[in-house]
């Protein structure tokens, strides 16, 4: 039985952060930003916006983009760092909003950036237990990633969310679940307390926790794989080498590590051809959290000028805390060209400057506290703001 991706929506704000400009205003290089950690923008979402509405926006478009409605759906996962409450998960707010049927069962997974691999997960063994029963599963990662303004954190924020409609003989992506590596560890790398807004890091030793996990969950995978998966250059099969990107640079040091573990002495002589064009559209978003694989995965389908098709890719996946599985898949013929749409779409988007990203920044406080949020995006469903305690959409 074949499984895996059959479509992919997105969701971003209208509104980015230059990080030229961010590192204007808060005194630093722009190299440091656009060279040293990749990246060149960030989404900014506004106070209408958050992630019950971005996941929504995704789901609607993955939907749209397959030709299906909400009928055809049985499972519907939200994978999100930034749930909007203790309780009511972010699942509930979408299936009301999306029209997913009664029927269907719905949840919320928490683990930081994992959470939407885990969803992935459960729906890919779903549908090979056979209790889909002719159903397909939504598969939603939505986030808005923010740190403390002024903070070595901030230029790695963004906002989005990505879609995964999950089935049985795909149009964008087979996976294969029967050789995924698992790698997990409890560790405090980055973390965020129940009253705070913002994500709290110990930034460098996040990114060590990161490559502890590539190699851990390459063991795990190689062990699965079989003999193949434990010769030196392994990897030289995958036609791309998608990581989870908090930001470009990140990447960057995975691919290294990965490429050494697999004997390669000059892993940076790979990277333009192998990650090169999964980067297009996380360096000019951000860091999407749960979402930030498969944006990078979206990014590959739309830029990539190879031809992919029956090409294997391998895919890894990171949550701090930490949860990390490294997976692979093959590319369906005519997947690349399904998002040729969204280069132009995020050109389109406007350009804020640090004054504006500021006070949306501070206004996503004031606004949550007292409906109804003043800055309207022009998405719909909109955040209408909190009456009695109870979230307002509409
Ligand atoms: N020109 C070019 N490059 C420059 C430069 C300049 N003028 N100045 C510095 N750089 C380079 C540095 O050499 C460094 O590159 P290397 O990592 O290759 O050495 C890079 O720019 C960053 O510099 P610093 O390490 O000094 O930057 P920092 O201490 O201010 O913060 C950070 C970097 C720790 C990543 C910080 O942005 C952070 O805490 N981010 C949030 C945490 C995060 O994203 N962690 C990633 C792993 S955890 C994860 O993936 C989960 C998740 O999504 C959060």
């Amino acid at each position: 039985m074949k499984i895996g991706i059959d479509a992919l929506g997105l969701a971003v704000p209208d509104g980015y952060l230059d990080l030229a400009d961010l590192a204007r205003a808060r005194g630093v290089p722009e190299a440091k930003l656009t060279g040293g950690l990749g990246t060149l923008a960030m989404a900014v979402p506004t106070p209408d916006e958050d992630t019950v509405t971005l996941a929504v926006r995704a789901a609607k478009d993955a939907l749209a983009r397959a030709g299906v409605g909400p009928e055809a759906i049985g499972l519907c996962v939200v994978g999100t760092e930034t749930a909007v409450d203790h309780s009511k998960p972010v699942a509930s707010f979408v299936q009301g909003l999306v029209g997913l049927p009664s029927s269907c069962r719905i949840f919320e997974a928490k683990h930081a950036c994992f959470g939407g691999t885990a969803g992935l997960m459960t729906a890919l063994d779903w549908i090979a237990a056979g209790r889909a029963r002719g159903k397909k599963a939504l598969v939603i990662c939505a986030d808005i990633a923010r740190y403390g303004l002024g903070t070595p954190g901030e230029p790695t924020q963004g906002a989005g969310a990505v879609a995964l409609l999950v089935s049985e003989d795909p149009r964008l992506v087979t996976l294969d679940p029967e050789t995924v590596g698992t790698y997990s560890r409890d560790v405090m790398d980055f973390w965020r307390p129940l009253d705070s807004k913002d994500a709290l890091v110990d930034g460098h030793y996040s990114v060590q926790c990161y490559l502890d996990a590539i190699e851990g969950a390459f063991a795990s995978h190689r062990e699965k794989a079989g003999a193949i998966a434990s010769e030196p250059g392994y990897t030289d099969r995958f036609a791309a080498m998608l990581y989870h990107v908090p930001y470009g640079k990140m990447a960057r040091k995975a691919h290294a590590r990965l490429r050494q573990l697999d004997g390669d002495a000059d892993p940076d002589a790979s990277f333009d051809r192998l990650v090169g064009p999964s980067l297009e559209l996380p360096r000019i978003v951000g860091n999407v959290y749960t979402g930030s694989l498969y944006l990078a995965l979206a990014s590959l389908l739309a830029t990539s000028a190879r031809d992919l098709d029956g090409q294997e890719i391998l895919l890894f996946s990171y949550g701090s805390g930490c949860c990390a599985e490294l997976f692979t898949g093959r590319i369906e013929p005519g997947a690349r060209g399904a998002l040729a749409d969204v280069p132009a779409a995020l050109a389109a988007r406007r350009r804020l400057d640090v004054a504006e990203y500021e006070a949306l920044f501070r206004a996503r406080d004031e606004d949550e506290a007292e409906a109804p949020p003043r800055r309207p995006s022009g998405f719909s469903p909109r955040f209408l703001g909190v009456e009695d305690g109870k979230r307002r959409y509409g």
